[in-house]
């Protein structure tokens, strides 16, 4: 393909800048008194183009973090900035429009819906949007991800994997600038993962799009160009050109320093409360 092609189904803009900016951002759930910090004033850039692993242990805000830069959840601190535009945040509408023009989401669970054909899943996010639906463009994306055969099935007619490459499709049909991934590979057998981490990463590098997923298999995260890793709501390590080994390394250590840390605040508490 040539570069120019690649570079107009890109979208207007050349894979320059910055695409996702988070400034301080924090998440605390629950009411007063029951509080859970589930994001601890988090910041971090990320360029256009990039295709970026979030890993840390269960519980350390990876969710979290995801559905607040993607305007699925709403920080209770700081600012979300995407492709320059703040993430908007007193109008539900507006949040809504921003979300469908910028950014897609691949969840773990494909969240496809069961009574809509491929094709018709794919082109809802178009209907959604108010934008004209360009079927030439749905096929041609649903043939990139191997699956123009299967236009009239249904969701329940298909593999995981498959499944999973639909909900690729439909995120990646409104051209976003930002696909964030929530444990994309984490339902899918080793080869379908595969797949799907594969075409995660010709996003990036063909359709200069720029990626953030959440994963905890150090392999799916050597697909990245880089590594954040989080642990109890903060961002406490980055690894550029991570291989699946230094990364499986790095987790190992995480936890560990994880238990020491919550061990030792347990005895400062203990302490404190004597
Ligand atoms: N809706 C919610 N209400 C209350 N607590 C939540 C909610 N969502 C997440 N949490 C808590 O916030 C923390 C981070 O959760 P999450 O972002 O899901 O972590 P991860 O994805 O890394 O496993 C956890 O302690 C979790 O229990
Ligand atoms: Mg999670």
């Amino acid at each position: 393909m040539s570069r120019n092609k690649a570079v107009d189904q890109a979208g207007a803009s050349a894979p320059h800048g910055e695409a996702l900016r988070l400034e301080g951002v924090r998440r605390v759930y629950g009411a007063e008194g029951n509080q859970v910090t589930a994001l601890d004033g988090v910041s971090v850039s990320l360029p256009a183009g990039s295709f970026t692993a979030v890993m840390g242990p269960s519980g350390s805000g990876k969710s979290t973090l995801l559905q607040c830069a993607a305007g699925l959840d709403r920080p209770t601190g700081g600012r979300v900035f995407v492709d320059g535009a703040e993430l908007a945040g007193d109008n539900e509408a507006a949040l809504t429009r921003f979300r469908r023009q910028r950014i897609g989401f691949v969840f773990q669970q494909f969240n496809l819906l069961p009574t809509l054909t491929v094709m018709q899943n794919v082109t809802l996010p178009l209907k959604l949007a108010g934008r004209k639906v360009d079927r030439r463009h749905a096929r041609a994306i649903l043939e990139r991800v191997g699956l123009g055969e299967r236009l009239d099935h249904l969701p329940a007619e298909l593999s995981g994997g498959q499944q999973q490459r639909v909900a690729i499709a439909r995120a990646l049909v409104t051209r976003p600038r930002v696909v964030f991934g929530d444990e994309p590979t984490g339902a899918l057998d080793t080869r379908s993962a595969r797949d799907v981490l594969g075409l995660l990463q010709e996003a990036v590098r063909v359709y200069g799009q720029t990626v953030v997923m959440v994963t905890h298999d150090p392999v799916a995260a050597s697909y990245a160009d880089s590594v954040l890793f989080l642990a109890d709501g903060r961002i406490v390590g980055h690894q550029p050109q991570p291989t699946a080994e230094a990364v499986a390394e790095r987790m190992t250590h995480l936890a560990d320093e994880v238990e020491r840390q919550r061990a030792a605040a347990g005895a400062n508490m203990a302490g404190a409360n004597r």
